[in-house]
């Protein structure tokens, strides 16, 4: 099954919404607060772009879907838990995601905190429990996770966009930058497939990595063009809050055009990168072209 991936999107965000809602504690299990805090921040809208790369990527290579819930899970977590602090006062001070008050608006600050600390081990205890994969490739995927979620990874990314409010960036700084705040989830959501895969030789699985880090850029940039000529009620989060903020971002270092001109020359490098999957890389290709053109 290789092509209509679209037909398939509500397929996969019911199954990856599925696996998290079986996994997350009920908000009836104490501490109630806490685990309706978690639920919240997980349950409120997002688009699950990351597990759908996660399939998108085990469709191209020919995974069983059943082995890619937990990494498809697990990158979804360590994404909901970066938002939650993303929208902290500390951080960007937002009110508004997903078209909903943001979670420390909605419940406060300690609690968000909270959920988003309690939702990064949570990652982690679903690959440890992926049992439907070797322990060795359990353990590949751990780290897979780890690697894009820390300090060399999303964390670091975020480190560097707040140090870098009301700094004037180079446009490669920047783009190293979204490499790490955003594009190393994204990354590994494609490289998680590459590892349950089997028997993948080398050259496949560094073009994937490479279509990995190209489009993980792309959805960064497409994010600020969006901060800029979105609406809120359509991008579902405070409109114009980067410029309020004085971030470091593509747009405003070379204007609205270049970098909408930046998203589709890396939207067809990351087509590029996938030539020698020929149509299997299909799915991939919708949700490269999804990425950059998504009003939301
Ligand atoms: C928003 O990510 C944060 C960034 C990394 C730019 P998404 O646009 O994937 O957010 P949701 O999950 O769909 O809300
Ligand atoms: C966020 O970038 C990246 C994360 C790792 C959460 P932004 O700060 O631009 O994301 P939004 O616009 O608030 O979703
Ligand atoms: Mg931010
Ligand atoms: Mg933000
Ligand atoms: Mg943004």
């Amino acid at each position: 099954m290789t092509t209509g991936f679209e037909s398939r999107v509500a397929h996969y965000t019911a199954r990856v919404e599925d696996v998290m809602d079986s996994v997350l504690p009920p908000a009836t299990q104490a501490p109630k607060q806490l685990h309706d805090a978690m639920r919240y921040a997980v349950f409120n809208g997002g688009k699950r772009v990351r597990p759908l790369l996660v399939y998108a990527a085990g469709e191209c290579l020919g995974v069983r879907e059943d082995r890619l819930d937990a990494p498809a899970a697990a990158i979804e977590f360590i994404h909901a838990f970066s938002l939650v602090h993303d929208d902290l006062p500390a951080m960007d001070d937002d009110d508004i995601r997903r078209g909903k008050p943001t979670l420390h608006r909605q419940f406060d600050e300690a609690t968000a905190i909270l959920a988003a600390d309690a939702l990064q081990p949570l990652a982690f205890g679903v690959l440890a429990d992926a049992h439907d994969v070797a322990a060795a490739t359990r353990s590949r995927l751990v780290k897979v996770v780890a690697d894009a979620a820390g300090s060399m990874g999303m964390t670091g990314g975020q480190s560097m966009d707040l140090a870098a409010e009301g700094q004037s960036l180079a446009a490669e700084e920047i783009e190293h930058m979204y490499s790490l705040k955003t594009g190393a989830l994204i990354h590994a959501a494609v490289v998680a497939p590459t590892i349950v895969a089997d028997d993948l030789g080398a050259d496949r699985a560094s073009a994937i990595e490479a279509f990995g880090h190209t489009i993980g850029i792309a959805f960064q940039i497409r994010d600020d063009i969006l901060d800029v000529e979105g609406e809120t009620e359509v991008i579902g989060k405070r409109s114009g809050a980067d410029q309020r903020l004085g971030k470091a971002t593509y747009p405003g270092l070379v204007g609205i055009d270049e970098a909408r001109a930046r998203c589709d020359s890396l939207l067809r490098s990351a087509i590029e990168q996938l030539d020698d999957f020929g149509e299997d890389a299909e799915p991939l290709r919708w949700l490269a072209r999804f990425i950059v053109e998504r009003g939301n």
